[in-house]
């Protein structure tokens, strides 16, 4: 990847830090109620891999509090900025970071010109992607179908997603919601447990979910063969 320029550089690192600030640390502890510091950092480290896939990296903050668990990481964003920023923030795993620009909308993700070895992950993060994702539930959950094919058998898919339906939304949060929907920063009025579910569950054998404050933890694993239709 391109070495940013010094001024680029710079802006890059404040929107890294901004990101982090107003994201991981006042809207999901007073907006969203599930604190990033106590609840997702723990959750994300109790669930990465040796080998994993991080989906929608943003600015690489859960990856590079994951310890020395992992041993070989692979980023995938549409944002190439969020790649190169969250490449160079994340510590170098022993087998090292790959990074590719690609849709977590498409089925086939990753390039099928890779070895095997970049196609099979013990673990995939979601860590608040499906929120953003365009398009009602039916069509942006796809996202597990597309991640499936990169898990290992024994593999674990999992995230968190802010819920637009059936959970309470404080002030802060209906405002945040509105203001996001309306910007197309977000996409989630329709985005329910039951709906996320439903998706996981067409895909995985073994699902967990949780709801914390306004947001959904989950974890799937035991990938079906075949996508389950209701
Ligand atoms: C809200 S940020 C979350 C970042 C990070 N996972 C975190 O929890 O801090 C969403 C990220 O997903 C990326 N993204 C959005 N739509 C995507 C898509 N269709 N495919 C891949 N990445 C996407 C964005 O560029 C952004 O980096």
């Amino acid at each position: 990847m391109a070495n940013l320029s010094t001024g680029t550089a710079y802006y890059a690192w404040f929107t890294l830090y901004l990101y982090d600030f107003w994201v991981l640390c006042i809207s999901s502890s007073f907006a969203w109620g599930c604190s990033t510091w106590n609840i997702l950092v723990p959750f994300f480290k109790s669930h990465v891999g040796r080998r994993h896939l991080d989906v929608g990296v943003g600015t690489g903050y859960f990856p590079a509090r994951a310890g020395d668990t992992m041993e070989a990481l692979t980023l995938v964003d549409l944002n190439p900025s969020c790649l190169s920023m969250a490449s160079r923030r994340i510590p170098q795993p022993k087998n090292g970071t790959k990074t590719f620009v690609a849709d977590a909308l498409e089925p086939r993700m990753l390039p099928s010109s890779l070895p095997p070895s970049l196609k099979s992950y013990d673990s995939i993060s979601l860590m608040y992607l499906i929120h953003t994702l365009p398009g009602p539930p039916g069509y942006k959950l796809q996202v597990f179908r597309n991640a499936k094919p990169y898990l290992k058998e024994k593999g674990v898919v999992f995230g968190a997603t802010v819920l637009g339906k059936d959970v309470y939304h404080n002030l802060f949060a209906m405002l945040l919601m509105w203001v996001y929907n309306r910007l197309g920063i977000f996409d989630n009025f329709g985005d329910s447990k039951e709906e996320v579910m439903k998706a996981l569950k067409s895909e995985f054998e073994e699902v967990r979910v949780e709801v914390i404050g306004c947001v959904l933890l989950f974890v799937a694993s035991q990938p079906r063969e075949t996508s389950k239709q209701e």
